[in-house]
């Protein structure tokens, strides 16, 4: 179980600071698929960087089950990262210079796992064919692909996903949903997607909104 506790996030100091959350409290249950949605800046991102532990809180917490990330150091922290979460981003974030196969296989050689789920991935994802390829020779529903392969490779029990359909065309939009809907039944895995995209919402457990830095 995920679950927050007044969690508040400002950038910025003075006169020019963006209170972005405020005293945000949700709580996800394992194996829940769940859409955030919400006017652009209005806080949807903040709250995954704050939940996927990629930027830290100015109060509250963020609990997986007995453990608070916000506690954590920068080195807890990203081990946390590597071994439990997988991210999915609107911009996909590959690294240019390393293959699909290199990109997929980093968060494995960062945390030092065993990978052996690769083959079942890239076969399930449908990359075997494309695995030696770069990214800026791959579509971008094939980059997608990757990143949700990345995504997985350490075998994460959450993933958290940045309208991971916001820079696709509606076919390859629907195959990334289609993908999330699997992993969400068939392994279980606990799925938080931010969207605009209100199909995509319809076809979550459940819907978070915020408005303005508060969910409603
Ligand atoms: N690094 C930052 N520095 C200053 N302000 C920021 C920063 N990141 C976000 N903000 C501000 O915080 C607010 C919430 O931003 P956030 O990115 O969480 O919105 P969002 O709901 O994800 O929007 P969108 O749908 O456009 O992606 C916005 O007003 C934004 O301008
Ligand atoms: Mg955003």
């Amino acid at each position: 179980m995920i679950k927050t506790e007044n969690l508040c996030k400002t950038y910025g100091k003075g006169e020019g600071s963006v209170s972005a959350l405020k005293n945000a409290n949700i709580s996800v249950s394992d194996g829940e698929l769940v859409a955030i949605i919400g006017k652009s800046g209005s806080g949807k991102t903040t709250l995954l960087n704050l939940l996927g532990c990629l930027d830290g809180a100015d109060e509250g917490s963020v609990f997986y089950g007995e453990d608070d990330v916000t506690k954590f150091n920068d080195n807890q922290a990203a081990d946390f990262r590597l071994r439990h979460i997988g991210f999915v981003f609107q911009f996909f974030d590959l690294l240019p210079e390393l293959t699909a196969a290199e990109n997929i296989l980093l968060p494995a050689k960062l945390a030092k796992t065993p990978a052996d789920k690769y083959r079942e991935i890239i076969d399930g994802l449908g990359l075997a064919e494309r695995i030696d390829h770069y990214p800026a020779q791959l579509s971008g529903g094939q980059q997608q692909r990757v990143a949700i392969a990345r995504a997985l490779i350490n075998d994460p029990e959450v993933l958290l996903c940045d309208e991971p359909t916001g820079n696709l065309d509606e076919k390859s939009g629907k195959e990334v949903m289609e993908l999330l809907l699997k992993m969400n039944k068939e392994q279980g895995k606990t799925i938080l997607i931010v969207t605009h995209d209100r199909e995509v919402a319809a076809q979550c457990s459940r819907v978070i909104e915020i408005s303005d830095g508060v969910v409603a």
